[in-house]
């Protein structure tokens, strides 16, 4: 028999209760939805990030004490475009340590903002690297070790929107909408609370008011038409089974990594917390005045999982037209053959005894700061099987890749939601999933964790290495990567990846001219981090023929040639 207590703290007695089941319903009329949803401002590159407690309006008339990024929470929204080079300089004002973790961009290994790579208290970190994957949502939150729960909890996130000349006709500006949803309790209200009983760090810890970019009782107003939301499951624990409270069809264009390869239409979808999902949802059929929640339908759950929530009203308020419209075609994507895998592994997650520190374990390891645990080979393909045995959720996540998912208890016809590129997986209770991952784009050390934070914190997380293969010249992608300066493909048409590496940390240059030496187009100028380091270079509109590019450093100069055939 599946238990259907559901556990909540009483902030008066400091004691337990245990209740049927929380129902969002019983909190219905205590909720205004009168809150307009909030946007957080945007970051540009090369301004700074400063991480230190602030006191923010949450709820109308009173201010919460939350951890904020330049005194906003959610963080400032980092916008970015294929190809740019990304700066920011990050402050920690916190008495402890942290970082950001630059959640599905693929970037070199010290700039991913791992738990080893943690900025002291006071102390600060340029994060810079180089823009090099399709457009998409993504998001970034503290990533410090046994910290990360606690620090994304009280507000250490914020979007990542990387954008794309190219946008399928899909609607824009005002009709783009990011949604970052996080769970919260009220029994705090309006403190924000991180204090996780043995319980929670077994389950997660689980609120029961939905925070929309950090906006209670949030609501949106629209018109009669086409919209897009980018929605990220920023809360620690909590799945969604998203949709609209009156069962409207909706289509998910989007997944973790970027645009699908279809529009497909569903009335519910689930995410977990790390995943992304991009929808679209036509509003022309309401008649203004109508309202409808976007909710989380009631799903057959775990224990503690699975109520019904609201999570924002939408008011259809006006006519405006977005100009869009469901997109027929998006850019396809490779799936990759499981017949060319050159290995495989196995990560069994568990649980243990709730006496015990460290239960949560991945193939019996508790994370261990300086301990690799995996070495897998650069440019190869595997198969990647996860097992859960336990009666929770694993919504499992790797960086430094985006990987596919193959299977779900062996079943391949795999709901819309996991085709794509992906980088956190959930994992059900009881389930095993394959998923077929190769790494591309940079060696070193990663990360392979579970994204349910309190599982994390609690040493659901491995080291991964990840090595240049000896034999290097089995794939020009390697090679590449042993060069100063070179660029892949080549010829190329349209687009090449310039890589190089460099030294030391210091400013660099890199310019791109035609072959009678004029100026075509400046790529880099500015502060780098020593290492390997790789730009999209888009000869689009240019003549085919010789191009010459040169990188500068205080090291000296290199130039190298590269061919556009058209
Ligand atoms: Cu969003 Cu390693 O995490
Ligand atoms: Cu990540
Ligand atoms: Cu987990």
């Amino acid at each position: 028999m599946r238990r259907r207590e559901f556990i909540i703290k009483t902030a008066m007695a400091g004691a337990f209760l245990a209740m049927p089941k929380f129902n969002s319903k019983m909190f219905a009329n205590k909720q205004s939805w009168n809150n307009p949803l909030r946007f957080p401002p945007v970051l540009n590159s090369g301004q700074s990030l400063v991480l230190d407690y602030a006191n923010v309006e949450i709820w109308p008339g009173t201010t919460t004490n939350v951890l904020t990024l330049n005194g906003s929470y959610p963080g400032p929204t980092v916008k970015l475009k294929r190809g740019d080079t990304f700066s920011v300089e990050f402050k920690n004002q916190l008495s402890e340590e942290s970082t950001i973790h630059w959640h599905g961009l693929l970037v070199p290994e010290l700039m991913d903002g791992q738990p080893k790579d943690a900025i002291p208290p006071g102390g600060s970190y340029v994060y810079s690297f180089p823009v090099i994957q399709r457009s998409g949502t993504f998001f970034y939150h503290s990533h410090a070790h046994h910290l990360t729960a606690k620090q994304v909890y009280l507000g250490h996130a914020g979007f990542i929107i990387i954008e794309d000349e190219d946008d399928y006709g899909l609607p824009k500006g005002e009709f783009d909408i990011p949604l970052l949803i996080q769970d919260r309790h009220s029994v705090y209200q309006p403190n924000i609370t991180y204090a996780p009983t043995n319980m929670d760090i077994m389950r997660g810890y689980l609120g029961d008011i939905p925070l929309i970019n950090g906006t209670p009782d949030a609501y949106l107003d629209v018109s009669k038409t086409l919209y897009r939301f980018r929605i990220v499951n920023g809360s620690n624990a909590r799945i969604y089974n998203l949709g609209f409270s009156d069962n409207s069809d909706f289509w998910i264009i989007g997944t973790d990594g970027g645009l699908k390869d279809e529009a497909v239409k569903v009335n519910s979808v689930f995410i977990s917390p790390g995943e992304r999902l991009e929808i679209l949802m036509d509003f022309s059929g309401y008649t203004v005045g109508d309202s409808v929640f976007f909710e989380s339908k009631a799903f057959n759950g775990t224990a503690t999982q699975g109520e019904q929530m609201n999570l924002l009203k939408i008011n259809i308020t006006g006519n405006q037209s977005s100009g869009a419209a469901v997109p027929q075609n998006l850019p396809a994507i490779d799936y990759y053959d499981i017949n060319a895998k050159t290995g495989s592994r196995t990560f069994t997650l568990s649980q243990g005894m709730m006496s015990q520190n460290g239960i949560h374990r991945i193939n019996g390891l508790s994370y261990q700061l300086n301990r690799i645990d995996e070495e897998i080979p650069f440019g190869k393909l595997e198969e990647w099987t996860f097992v859960n045995n336990t009666m929770n959720y694993h919504p499992m996540h790797v960086h430094g890749v985006l990987f596919q998912v193959f299977s779900r208890n062996g079943n391949t016809n795999l709901h819309p939601k996991d085709k794509g590129w992906k980088d956190t997986v959930l994992v059900n209770p009881n389930e095993t999933v394959k998923v077929l991952v190769k790494f591309t784009d940079y060696p070193g050390i990663y990360l392979l964790h579970c994204h349910n934070l309190e599982h994390e914190d609690n040493g659901m997380m491995l080291n991964i290495k990840i090595n240049l293969p000896t034999d290097v010249n089995t794939d020009d992608k390697i090679s590449n990567i042993f060069n100063l300066e070179q660029n892949y493909p080549n010829p190329f048409n349209p687009e090449t990846k310039i890589k190089f590496t460099i030294p030391e940390n210091g400013n660099v240059k890199l310019t791109v001219y035609n072959s009678l030496g004029e100026h075509v187009k400046t790529l880099i100028n500015g502060y780098l981090i020593k290492g390997n380091h790789e730009i999209f270079f888009d000869g689009s509109g240019l003549a085919a023929g010789i191009y010459l590019y040169r990188l500068e450093t205080n090291k000296g100069t290199l130039t190298k040639k590269m061919q556009l055939m058209k």
